[in-house]
């Protein structure tokens, strides 16, 4: 499937611009693209503008557009921040590790019409610089930064790119269809938004 010869990026420019080529094709290599972000290997640097932390939750900050194939984003964790329960709006979701570490939690789909606390599947700690794919197909998932002491940088990518996202109760599995807004546009915080929303990925 693979037919582009990936060269690694030494920059996150060059890793975006690797990305726009592969995304120029409608049939994506999973194991490709995952390798592609891997090769990246993590300049502070270089994100540093998109690296925009809040004190009370995670943040999403949007990095580029991928020519409307994909969305490339920045989530800054603080410590002991987390992400609900959720799904992926059936996109594919890769999630490199920029900087510390992140929980993974895959869980099951709820079965329908059942209530119950849901089943977790496995758990991961994700390592720096590292890359984790997952889609519906795969399951649902949490991510959460454990550390008391460390934030947690990530680059995420969204193909195609979705607005709403589901989120799960781990107690009951009912789930709520959410908005997903940016705390920052290509490093520029984005202007107040009055629509109140839960931010996952
Ligand atoms: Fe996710």
């Amino acid at each position: 499937m693979a037919n582009t010869e990936v060269i690694k990026p030494e920059t996150l420019d060059e890793l975006i611009q690797a990305l726009h080529k592969i995304f120029e094709s409608d049939n994506i290599n999973v194991e490709e693209v995952q390798d592609l972000m891997e090769s990246y290997e993590s300049k502070p640097q270089e994100w540093a503008k998109f690296a925009k932390f809040d004190p009370y939750r995670y943040t999403r900050n949007l990095v580029d557009t991928g020519n409307g194939k994909f969305n490339l984003i920045v989530l800054c964790w603080g410590e002991g921040h987390g992400s609900s329960i959720h799904d992926h709006t059936d996109s594919h979701c890769f999630m490199k590790l920029l900087q510390g570490q992140l929980k993974e939690t895959l869980f099951e789909w709820p079965k329908d019409k059942a209530q119950g606390e849901m089943v977790t599947r496995s758990q991961r700690i994700l390592q720096e610089n590292k890359v984790a794919y997952i889609n519906d197909s795969i399951g649902l998932h949490r991510v959460e930064n454990v550390s008391h002491t460390e934030g947690a940088v990530s680059l995420h990518l969204y193909s195609p790119p979705f607005d709403t996202c589901q989120t799960f109760d781990q107690r009951t599995g009912h789930r709520n269809r959410v908005s997903m807004t940016f705390w920052s546009k290509y490093g520029e915080r984005t202007p107040f938004e009055t629509t109140v929303s839960k931010e996952n990925n």
